[in-house]
């Protein structure tokens, strides 16, 4: 009998992607393969994200053109999984197009009785219960990139005013250390070369007998291992140790991302921040200081509730001071459930757009600027793959997280070399090859 085939279309943030690695491993141990593409898999799963009403209203079109494939002869299975399952749960199976499960991410581990459910027809499956100990691993018998993400820790305390993840992902929780090493030396037993450590805040990273900065003196030490990430820091926990491991330990990458969110006092208090800007510039000298080549990346958040021209001013003041070497930026989306969502939403949709189409240029200036400089200078690139857009071209990530272009001759997948910067956009560094430094 042929094998059947699953497929997962992963939306949101890196722990969705991390979380699809799982469901992927599980669904395999139940006798499926991964199929290329939804239109030959037979079990097809959306890994949904909450954080803003468009990313919901997306993984619902996008359930929508999955159910039109279905034909009389065409048996295929359809499942909402992630941040949106577990915020809709029972609501979604009233919806107008009704998926056949519902998983929150707590629940992957009822996988293999979902599959056994499917196959005996027991519709529709909703699995959104809570387990605030549920930490998972990825333990794959092949991997192919030399790139992985390893979630260290679930949940999120924090509370931001406007955020929907502490209502879906629950409470924060570590992942067991060993557990955490074990898993990277399996990867690197595989060929991965660099790891990115994901929480929502992994700072706070503590298992009872572990904290973060020794974490990362750990992960330092796996042989092997060239390059450590980490995301997402929040500022009132990023503490002095933290900034003397990243500049002492070899494998940490010169990269932190550190979420602003606003420039405005009032408007972080409003939000829930426990911190100020004056507080925020601080952390950021003291990182300068020890670090003076570090990229910065942060969270931009424009229109909260209340938020005046002025305050928007000092959001615009704050990038061009703080120059970060890139930022992702967003409108505030009121998300229900949230103390947020109890204020106001007076700030208009075009005055939104108008907000963060500033924001936007601004920032993209700053980056150009930055990216210029950076011609004729020298990087260190990790080599990921094959280049989409340019066929004789390799590409990978200077330790500064920037995407980098090399030409293939000589060069290999995995392999760690110095390259000279030729040209550069706001998306790419074009370079040659100079020596090599870590062989494949
Ligand atoms: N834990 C991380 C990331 C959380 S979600 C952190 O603390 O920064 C990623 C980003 O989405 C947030 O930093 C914020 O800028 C944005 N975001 C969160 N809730 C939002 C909302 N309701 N509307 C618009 N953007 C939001
Ligand atoms: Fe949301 Fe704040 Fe937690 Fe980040 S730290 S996930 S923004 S509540
Ligand atoms: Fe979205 Fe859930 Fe991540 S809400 S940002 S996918 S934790």
């Amino acid at each position: 009998m042929k094998r059947r085939r699953f497929f997962i279309e992963t939306h949101g943030c890196q722990m969705n992607a991390y979380d699809s690695s799982i469901i992927g491993e599980a669904l395999k141990r139940c006798g499926y393969d991964e199929a290329r593409n939804a239109a030959e898999a037979d079990i097809i799963l959306i890994n949904t994200c909450s954080v803003r009403e468009r990313a919901e209203r997306k993984a619902l079109s996008r359930l929508a053109e999955y159910n039109a494939m279905r034909t009389s002869n065409r048996h295929v299975r359809i499942g909402i999984v992630g941040c949106m399952a577990q915020r809709l749960g029972e609501e979604l199976v009233k919806s107008k197009v009704r998926p056949d499960f519902i998983i929150g991410p707590d629940a992957y581990d009822s996988i293999p009785r979902v599959i056994e459910d499917l196959e005996r027809e027991q519709l529709p499956i909703v699995n959104t219960y809570r387990n605030s100990s549920a930490i998972y691993t990825f333990r794959p018998s092949r991997y192919d990139e030399v790139t992985a993400f390893v979630t260290i820790m679930r949940g999120c305390n924090n509370y931001c005013s406007y955020c929907v993840v502490p209502y879906v992902r629950g409470p924060e929780r570590s992942k067991p250390y060993r557990e955490i090493m074990s898993e990277i030396s399996h990867l690197v037993h595989l060929g991965v070369k660099e790891v990115t450590l994901l929480g929502q805040n992994v700072n706070s990273y503590n298992d009872g007998e572990v904290d973060f900065p020794r974490l990362l003196e750990m992960v330092n030490e796996i042989d092997g291992l060239v390059r450590i990430r980490f995301t997402t820091s929040h500022p009132k926990d990023l503490s002095q140790r933290v900034i003397r491991v990243m500049r002492d330990l070899p494998k940490v990458c010169e990269y932190l991302h550190l979420p602003l969110q606003s420039g405005s006092d009032r408007i972080l208090k409003l939000m829930n921040r426990s911190y100020t800007f004056a507080s925020y510039c601080d952390l950021i000298a003291s990182i300068r200081s020890a670090i003076p080549d570090i990229a910065l990346s942060t969270d931009i958040l424009v229109g909260f509730p209340g938020e005046t021209p002025e305050d928007h001013e000092a959001t615009l003041r704050a990038l061009g001071e703080i120059r970060f070497d890139s930022a992702f930026m967003f409108k505030y989306s009121p998300r229900s459930g949230t103390v947020a969502s109890q204020l106001e939403d007076d700030v208009s949709e075009e005055e939104k757009i108008r907000r963060l189409n500033e924001v936007i240029q601004l920032q993209n200036s700053i980056v150009d600027e930055k990216k210029r400089a950076l011609v004729g200078k020298n990087v260190e690139i990790l080599v990921e793959g094959q280049s989409q857009r340019h066929p004789d071209h390799l590409y990978g990530r200077t330790r500064k997280n920037w995407l980098a272009i090399v030409p293939s001759k000589g060069v290999s997948k995995g392999e760690v070399v110095v390259a000279k910067v030729t040209s550069a956009t706001r998306w790419m560094l074009t370079c040659e090859c100079t020596s090599k430094k870590v062989r494949a």
